[in-house]
């Protein structure tokens, strides 16, 4: 049932970073070379700001959220089309953090959608709130948002991302991510890539990586130096 799925390393860096910053990725490409990493894909999640500045460095570019429609009257908003005419091939959607702000599971199906019209790959995120998990409800809560807020599309990655676990430095235990990565398979099937995120760093990144159903790391915090994104994506194993 569980096929070999490229792993993907891709760092969120949210509301962090300047022009200045610009030149991160050929920082990443001097500390882990493109040559050394064949067997995986690293994408970088700037601002939108940034995003159509970023050097190349051998690395993916997305956008962090888009509006679905294609264009219009939203003021302060972007669209999927605009992400990818700034260099974008991915685009997060449903991060907690946009979930907080009001995106309910049918916006996030609404815009997952627009990225695939778009031509890029969404990335939906999902997890439970600390209450939740108490509740012994984290995985009855994670599949119901599969359900609500993943389109009918081919091409889509899923980060389970637990609330309580997001810049918190609380990690999920590796027991508790492969339970819930194995209750995912089960449901979207095999071909899907399954990212982890919340408080993903170099020490724990070799276990949460390695489990058979974790095929990549969504990363905040320790994505927005490249020597500790590069020790990340370096714990990705080789096929
Ligand atoms: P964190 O953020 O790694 O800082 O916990 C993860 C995320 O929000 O995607």
């Amino acid at each position: 049932m569980t096929q070999t799925l490229r792993p993907l390393i891709a760092a969120n860096w949210k509301m962090h970073g300047d022009l200045s910053w610009a030149s991160k990725p050929t920082d990443f490409d001097r500390v882990y070379p493109a040559a050394e990493r064949q067997h995986l894909d690293v994408l970088i999640c700037p601002p939108a700001t940034i995003l159509a500045s970023l050097a190349d460095g051998g690395v993916l570019k997305g956008g962090q959220d888009c509006h679905a429609a294609v264009s219009g009257a939203h003021t302060g908003d972007m669209s999927s089309e605009m992400l990818k005419d700034a260099g974008a091939s991915y685009v997060i959607v449903g991060h907690s953090e946009r979930r907080a702000g009001g995106d309910t599971c049918a916006d996030v199906n609404a815009k997952a959608e627009a990225v695939t019209r778009a031509g890029l790959v969404p990335i939906i995120c999902v997890g439970e709130t600390e209450d939740q998990r108490d509740a012994g409800n984290a995985q009855a809560v994670v599949s119901k948002q599969i359900t609500d807020s993943v389109p009918d599309i081919a091409d889509y990655v899923i980060a389970y991302e637990p609330v309580w676990a997001i810049g918190t430095g609380k990690t999920a235990t590796p027991e508790d991510v492969d339970e819930m990565h194995n209750a995912i398979r089960a449901q979207v099937g095999a071909g899907v890539r399954l990212l982890y995120g919340g408080s993903v760093k170099p020490a724990n990144a070799k276990d949460l990586l390695s489990l058979a159903n974790v095929n990549g790391a969504l990363i905040g915090g320790a994505g927005l130096e490249m020597d500790s994104l590069a020790d990340i994506a370096r714990a990705a194993p080789k096929a």
